[in-house]
């Protein structure tokens, strides 16, 4: 069976899609989405679905669409934002490399101006939000190898903390040792400032997590 290189999980506008699609480009492999997974099965969007069906009935579907992508892809995944609310789901997540996009509520209210087209955030969205994220950040945490905080961070400033955790090659699941990133030192650059893309990674580095533990 194979497996991502790398799954990003994160709340809903932290930077999945974005961050995941130029990791791809940098590792020369290819990015794959859940949701757009299900927008295309489905020919529905994801807020179509909520509505239609309820949320239990799109879990299912995320479920099954999440297992289906974490069979097949081989490259770097991001599945839909609630998934790791499932069990199941995070037990196929153990022993991969798990990568935590995080955000604060305010980053997130610049991320998604918290409005339209997300279902869950409604109503009172920085409240539904920080709800939220009190009901799945141990579990985001849980399933994650590493924590890269966003916070400020152009998309490609996050796409090299992640490629600073992955060369740094302290992957392990056994006992879990979760890596924060944040902040300082070559990726602490103003937005958009020209670090991008200091930190490289060679090939060699890219062993499966069981191969470096
Ligand atoms: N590091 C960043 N800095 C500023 N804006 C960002 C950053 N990353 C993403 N964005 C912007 O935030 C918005 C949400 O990003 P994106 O769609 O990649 O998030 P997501 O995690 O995939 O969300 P969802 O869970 O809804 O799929 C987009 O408008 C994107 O351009
Ligand atoms: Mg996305």
């Amino acid at each position: 069976m194979t497996a991502p290189t790398i799954v990003l999980v994160g709340p809903m506008g932290v930077g999945k899609s974005t961050v995941g699609q130029l990791l791809a480009e940098r590792l020369g492999v290819g990015y794959r989405d859940t949701d757009d997974d299900i927008v295309a099965a489905e020919g529905r969007s994801i807020a179509e679905i909520f509505v239609d069906e309820g949320e239990p009935v799109f879990r299912g579907i995320e479920k099954r669409a999440v297992h289906k992508a974490l069979a097949e892809h081989d490259g770097i995944l991001a599945p839909g934002g609630g998934s790791i609310l499932d069990a199941d789901t995070r037990a196929l997540l153990a022993g991969l490399r798990v990568v935590y996009l995080s955000m604060d509520v305010e980053e997130a209210v610049k991320r998604t101006g918290l409005n339209t087209g997300r279902p869950l955030l409604a109503v009172n969205p920085r409240k539904q939000w920080r709800e939220l994220m009190e009901a799945r950040r141990h579990l985001y945490e849980g399933v994650a190898t590493a924590v890269v905080a966003t916070d400020g961070c152009a998309a490609c400033q996050v796409v090299d903390r992640v490629l600073a955790v992955l060369a740094g090659g302290q992957w392990t699941n056994s006992p879990r040792k979760l890596q924060r990133v944040e902040g300082t030192g070559d990726l602490s650059a103003p937005a958009g400032a020209l670090t991008c893309g200091a930190a490289m990674l060679s090939e060699d580095r890219l062993q499966r997590p069981e191969e470096n533990r």
